[in-house]
């Protein structure tokens, strides 16, 4: 399975992910610059934070509550396509997403 990260410059990083695997674990093993993982996905970082592509934001789902209250503390401004890419899973339904980097 595929995910895509576009970077602030615009660069794209594709990798393949394994089902099951978060888009944070997918992203700091193919070391996507701006995806830092520090909690290692336990939700209390927000250093994983990215910007859902326009297209991908019904598949990838809402946030949960507490999901919700991390992203009013990332660095980054948060949008309504803001997700913690910890929760986000790589799955049939997400096969090919495409997520923008904050620039911070
Ligand atoms: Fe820390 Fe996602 S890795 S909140």
């Amino acid at each position: 399975m595929k995910a895509t990260w576009i970077l602030p410059d615009g660069r794209e990083i594709g990798l393949e992910v394994k089902p099951g695997l978060s888009l944070m674990e997918a992203a700091v093993a193919g070391n996507v610059p701006g995806i830092i993982g520090e909690c290692g996905g336990t939700m209390s970082c927000a250093t994983c934070h990215v910007y859902v592509a326009d297209g991908w934001q019904e598949a990838a789902g809402a946030p949960s509550d507490f999901e919700e209250a991390m992203l009013d503390a990332t660095d980054a401004p948060r949008l309504a396509c803001s997700r913690l890419s910890c929760q986000l899973e790589m799955g049939p339904q997400i096969d090919g997403i495409v997520l923008r980097v904050p620039a911070v």
